[in-house]
């Protein structure tokens, strides 16, 4: 055991950080002072319609409606005959947020390059989503990522590839997990209003291709961010400004036992802080449902207290680790990317366990930066 234990030390030292192909993913690795998180701030926000059309504007924005003392949503009703599921097949990449980008680029920060033409001040863009997935990866044990990265403009772009195993499992989900995935969204369906001077309407279609995203910037560290996250609701008062007034909303089985609320605090509220932390979504509405699918509750999680919450948990995940394994990765992708060439991706990878690694694809199916986008940016 102590002499595995010194192996492993041996090899960390004696790579040079700026040298190395790999990046270690162990949770010890990354707990040191919290990274400089700059208050995120929306710069813009966009649509998908009911058939997935994109908008430059807030037109599918929702605002919350607080559910009664005692709820009783049935989240099974409407799934066979008020249901319309976005099209999983079809993978969208980065480009609803590469179509706000050129719809916006008169507007956005940009800076000065040699050539006298103007890049995006930005050294990522990316999806929200992404990042989330970035930021547990050090408490992951179950799923890998592929991610891939191209510099265009020196801006990196980082988009999602689905991994075999994920696509096997997307397309061998049992019927009952088909189910529970519309309950959250049904749970949506009864907790927003469509206006601020209406009530939510449960009687309607649930309608997956619907989103409202909002597009944030901010810093971590020394990396300068443009993402997007879709955002579920607000809240009504039109005085507290985007995105403190949004409202992430989940759904999660009843809490029945200490057993329970300890699972609850050491692997749900891991992903719902890095979901809504990353944009600046100060509240998490959560229902809790019973096996039937019935949400009997509901509670409300402030973003800024999660940390508090699961400190008494055992051997809980922490907050700093994730925000500097996200940073460190980002670094990694800056420094392992050296041109600025959209036609060639680095396709980073990483399995439960395991280092980060990544290999190059010269114009291959990886490539995703369409012509569209590209001839835009530089028209
Ligand atoms: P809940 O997770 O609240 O049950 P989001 O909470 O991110 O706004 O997502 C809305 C709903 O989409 C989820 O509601 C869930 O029903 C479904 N969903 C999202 N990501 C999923 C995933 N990876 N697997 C299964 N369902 C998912
Ligand atoms: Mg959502
Ligand atoms: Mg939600």
């Amino acid at each position: 055991h102590l002499t595995h234990h010194r192996d492993q030390f041996d090899v960390k030292t004696e790579q040079n950080p700026l040298r190395t192909q790999t990046l270690s993913t162990r949770k010890d690795f990354y707990e040191r002072d919290f990274p400089l998180y700059r208050q995120p701030v929306e710069v813009g926000s966009f649509s998908l319609d009911a058939q997935r059309r994109f908008f430059n504007d807030r037109r599918q924005m929702r605002y919350y409606v607080e559910p009664d003392k005692n709820p009783n949503f049935d989240l099974k009703d409407g799934y066979r005959d008020r249901y319309i599921k976005r099209d999983e097949n079809v993978k969208e990449k980065l480009d609803h947020i590469l179509r706000w980008i050129l719809a916006n680029k008169g507007t956005l920060k940009s800076k000065e390059t040699t050539d006298s033409s103007r890049s995006l001040d930005f050294d990522f863009v990316t999806w929200r989503g992404h990042l989330t997935k970035l930021l547990t990866t050090p408490y992951e044990t179950r799923e890998g990522w592929l991610l891939a990265a191209t510099k265009f403009n020196g801006t990196i772009y980082i988009s999602e590839v689905e991994t075999e195993a994920a696509r096997i499992e997307r397309e061998n989900r049992p019927e009952r997990n088909k189910e529970m995935m519309y309950w959250g969204y049904k749970f949506e369906q009864y907790t927003c209003a469509d206006t601020v001077d209406s009530l939510p309407d449960p009687s309607g279609v649930v309608n997956t291709n619907e989103a409202f995203c909002t597009v944030v910037q901010t810093r971590l560290a020394d990396h300068k961010l443009l993402f997007s996250g879709e955002v579920d609701c607000r809240v009504k008062d039109p005085s507290t400004p985007p995105p403190a007034c949004y409202v992430e909303l989940k759904t999660s089985p009843e809490i029945c036992t200490p057993k329970q609320r300890s699972n609850f605090h050491r692997f749900k509220l891991l992903k719902w802080w890095a979901q809504s932390f990353l944009p600046g979504v100060p509240r998490i509405v959560a229902g809790f449902k019973d096996h039937d699918g019935v949400v009997v509750s509901t509670e409300t999680f402030l973003v800024s207290k999660v940390s508090q919450l699961i400190k008494n948990e055992f051997n809980c995940w922490k907050p700093t680790v994730c925000m500097n394994f996200c940073c460190d990765f980002l670094s990694f992708v800056k420094r392992t990317i050296a041109e600025n060439d959209h036609s060639l991706v680095y396709l980073f990878s990483w399995e439960p366990y395991r280092d980060v690694t990544y290999s190059l694809h010269r114009d291959s199916q990886y490539s995703f930066l369409p012509r569209w986008f590209i001839e835009g940016m530089s028209g």
